[in-house]
């Protein structure tokens, strides 16, 4: 088996990849199984430069081959925001309640469909060669958020096809659509072409 960190600490993308992962030759281990995990600055501009940062720090720290992603909300009629601002669009420790409020704040005015996607951009750095790859589901925001499950922006968007929103989706039917599903499907078998696993 080969050992490939993923460098995050959520649960939720852990469970979600690590399925995408059964099978493949591929043993994840992820940040929650290294106690000195060294504190990252996701200042990039765009969500593959804050997926390679935080690769290639972890890369350097543990010298294991890293995949990472970084992921959130572009609003067509806001021009991308809240972009890779998605997770402190309120303010830097602001709830997913807060960042929702400001973002249907923010559409106040505008006409619907407030058309947006979620994007994700996953990453793999092996010391020497960044993979990338990108996923992004298209849908719309409504006014009033519905739903429990998930997180984020879920209670707002509904993926184009459906008619309720990613927070009334069953967590697995989510994942299946996911933005992060997407790229990770296609980075794991590019990782797999590339390395001979
Ligand atoms: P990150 O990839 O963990 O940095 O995610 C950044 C932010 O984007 C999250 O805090 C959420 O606000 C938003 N986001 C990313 N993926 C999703 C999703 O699947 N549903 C809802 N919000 C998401």
């Amino acid at each position: 088996m080969r050992k490939i960190i993923f460098a995050t600490q959520n649960k939720g993308k852990i469970k979600e990849v690590s399925h995408l992962l059964s099978s493949s030759g591929i043993q994840l281990i992820s940040l929650l199984d290294f106690d000195d995990v060294p504190n990252i600055i996701e200042n990039g501009k765009t969500f593959e430069e804050n997926a390679k940062i935080k690769a290639k720090i972890i890369f350097d720290k543990y010298k294991i081959p890293t995949m990472s992603d970084d992921s959130g909300l572009s609003v067509d009629q806001l021009d991308g925001s809240p972009g890779v601002f998605s997770a402190r669009y309120a303010g830097e420790n602001a709830t997913d309640e807060e960042n929702n409020d400001k973002l249907l704040c923010d559409l106040k005015g505008f006409p619907e469909p407030h058309l947006a996607k979620f994007i994700c951009s996953a990453v793999y750095y092996n010391g020497i060669n960044f993979i990338t790859s990108n996923g992004e589901v298209k849908g719309k925001l409504i006014s009033s958020p519905r739903g429990k499950n998930g997180f984020g922006y879920d209670p707002l968007f509904i993926p184009n096809g459906y008619n309720v929103t990613s927070a009334e989706l069953d967590m697995n039917e989510k994942n299946k659509i996911s933005h992060r599903a997407i790229a990770f499907k296609k980075l794991i078998n590019l990782i797999q072409t590339t390395e001979n696993i």
